[in-house]
């Protein structure tokens, strides 16, 4: 007798198990060296932008008032660099630019309409990732050294006043390269779907790490097969 159960299907095809393939992308300690980098970069943008024009003063508000703002505002930046530099030690590596970036930036069109399966394989990072990558460490960095150059707390002397006035323009026009990249990269994570996941729970989908970063996936998978003690 016919299984009305079976319409489409044939006698053996069934759903083998529930649980998806998971691949852990960032371990809780990075995740956690993330969101601190995360909350220290809101932090300094809110009270960066709140000294930029007296239409914006209101936000010190937020931090206690002027005083406190402008007393936050560097310290907040060291954290920053100091935690961002312990995500670059984990992840220049993987970020150095590969042959296969070059292909992916040029059909970047192809990435934007959706047809992934046109683009080259890629390892943990594409190439718009490490151009966040890059940016957001460059700029860092002249941030930081502009920044000490205008501290005038404890730093009164390190420069003369036209330097000095200087390195408050490079700072602000610093920042604002910085909060491009950062509107990128937030964007880019929610909307490459399942990828805000990778550095909430660490895991990212099979599928996912297929279709996004196979070259990824193959070597975990090749490393499971021929050692699988680790
Ligand atoms: C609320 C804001 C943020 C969100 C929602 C966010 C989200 C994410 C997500 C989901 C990933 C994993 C992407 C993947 O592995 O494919 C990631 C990676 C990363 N994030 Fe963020 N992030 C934020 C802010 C920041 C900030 C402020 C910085 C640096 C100052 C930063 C630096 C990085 C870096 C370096 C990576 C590794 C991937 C790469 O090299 O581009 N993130 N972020």
């Amino acid at each position: 007798m016919m299984d009305e159960n079976r319409v489409y299907s044939a006698p053996g095809d069934e759903i083998e198990t529930k649980h998806p393939v998971l691949v852990s992308r960032y371990r809780g300690i990075t995740r956690l060296n993330h969101w601190i980098t995360a909350l220290c970069m809101i932090v300094l943008l809110i009270s960066g932008f709140s000294f930029f024009h007296p239409a914006l003063f209101w936000m010190t508000g937020l931090f206690g008032g002027g005083q406190t703002t402008r007393w936050l505002h560097p310290i907040v930046g060291l954290v920053l660099v100091a935690s961002f530099l312990l995500l670059f030690l984990q992840m220049w590596k993987l970020n150095l630019p590969r042959r296969e970036d070059v292909e992916w930036s040029l059909k970047i069109g192809d990435m934007l309409k959706g047809d992934e399966d046109k683009l080259p394989e890629l390892g943990k990072y594409n190439a718009g990732q490490k151009m966040v990558f890059w940016g957001m460490s460059a700029l860092i960095a002249l941030l930081v050294t502009t920044g000490i150059m205008i501290w005038e707390e404890y730093f009164p002397h390190i420069v003369s006043i036209p330097v000095r006035r200087i390195a408050v323009a490079v700072h602000a026009l610093a920042a604002l390269g910085a909060i491009l990249i950062f509107i990128v990269h937030v964007y880019a994570a929610i909307w490459t779907r399942g990828t805000i996941r990778a550095m909430t729970r660490g895991t990212v989908t099979g599928g996912w790490a297929f279709r996004h970063h196979r070259k990824w996936l193959r070597e975990l998978a090749g490393r499971q097969r021929t050692d699988p003690s680790k």
